[in-house]
């Protein structure tokens, strides 16, 4: 068997014994090897169940600067292991499925944002957290969904500010602080695919239903929200209000955890403009549990990163939990 880092499907592709109880093995692996698993709340029910903490990309990247343990397993997307490596050196830092990616962070290439950043000079760059780590070392501060708001009111008023990647998020931003960023035109392919139309339907048929969004939707979705907030804030939300029905804009992997801790309560998944009910992210959900169990058992696949490109990407995301910290967002 090959257990080099050069694999060619991006996972390790090894038969595992179908008698293998995968949520124990799991547990044995993260004891011996003193390993942590990190999971975004779009990844799939199982990986939820096992993780040691699930997040918004904001909770996920204070847990990797603070844990202890010597490997991170990163259940979620190549920016957010990549994120975690940046912040730990020193750590293994393993994703299941190194072809798990992002259509946002791809949206932004490094070389042609380059030469839109250069062509603004007097501009200070914001990014969203979903971006390679090339597009955070041409940054001045990173930030995401949930602390976005504090950072650029964090600027002087008259700062010229340029944000990227996500032009639906940066509009949403632009509105509530009353800025005129300077907007990369890139998207989420996930929040850009809701249908208003058959939102509206919903709502009519489910009349007491909040509808809650990410503020990586479009506009028009936005405008109909009850309520806007990351994954985290929109789980606290459906926790906290006392609505019984909620119509859920963002990856379906969510109503997993909001299910799960309002029993009572009914989540219905935004409808996409195709054929399917639901809107599944097709790159969170590359990561299964068995390959989750392979990764452990092999160490492998491994974020692995040039020196210089980590350093240089480490500064914005230290500035960013510098102020989500000075601002009471994180511990
Ligand atoms: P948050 O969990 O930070 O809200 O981000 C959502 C997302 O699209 C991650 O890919
Ligand atoms: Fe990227 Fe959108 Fe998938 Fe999040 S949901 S990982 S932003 S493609």
């Amino acid at each position: 068997m090959n257990t080099t880092q050069d694999l060619s499907k991006g996972y390790l592709d090894i038969e595992i014994n179908p008698s293998l109880d995968l949520f124990a093995e799991i547990e044995k692996l993260k004891k011996e090897k003193n390993a942590i698993i990190l999971a975004h709340y779009y990844q799939e029910p199982d990986i939820q169940d096992v993780a040691d903490y699930i997040g918004d990309s904001l909770g996920l990247a204070q847990n990797a600067e603070k844990t202890k343990a010597d490997i991170i397993v990163f259940a979620g997307v190549h920016f957010m292991a990549e994120t975690a490596k940046i912040l730990n050196p020193t750590k293994k830092v393993l994703l299941p499925d190194l072809n798990a990616g992002c259509s946002l962070a791809d949206s932004a290439p490094a070389d042609l944002f380059k030469i839109f950043k250069d062509k603004n000079p007097d501009h200070l760059v914001i990014s969203y957290i979903n971006c390679s780590a090339e597009i955070k070392a041409l940054s001045d501060i990173i930030c995401t969904s949930s602390n976005a708001e504090k950072i650029i009111d964090s600027l002087p008023k008259d700062q010229p500010i340029i944000f990227a990647p996500d032009k639906n998020l940066g509009a949403y931003l632009n509105k509530k602080t009353g800025r005129k960023m300077l907007l990369w035109n890139g998207a989420c392919m996930v929040h850009e695919i809701f249908s208003l139309e058959k939102i509206i339907k919903l709502k009519i048929r489910h009349p007491q239903a909040k509808l809650i969004a990410h503020p990586e939707c479009e506009e028009a979705v936005l405008n109909v929200a009850d309520y806007i907030g990351s994954t985290t804030q929109l789980l606290k939300y459906s926790q906290t209000n006392s609505a019984a029905e909620f119509i859920v804009a963002t990856e379906t992997g969510i109503l997993h955890e909001m299910q799960k801790s309002n029993p009572h309560k009914t989540f219905i998944p935004a409808p996409p403009n195709n054929n399917c009910a639901c809107n599944d992210c097709p790159h969170m959900k590359l990561n299964t549990l068995e390959k989750l169990y392979l990764c452990m058992k092999y160490e492998l696949p491994e974020i692995i990163m040039d020196e210089n490109l980590r350093v240089a990407a480490k500064k914005p995301i230290d500035k960013m939990l510098e102020i989500s910290r000075a601002a009471g967002l994180i511990g």
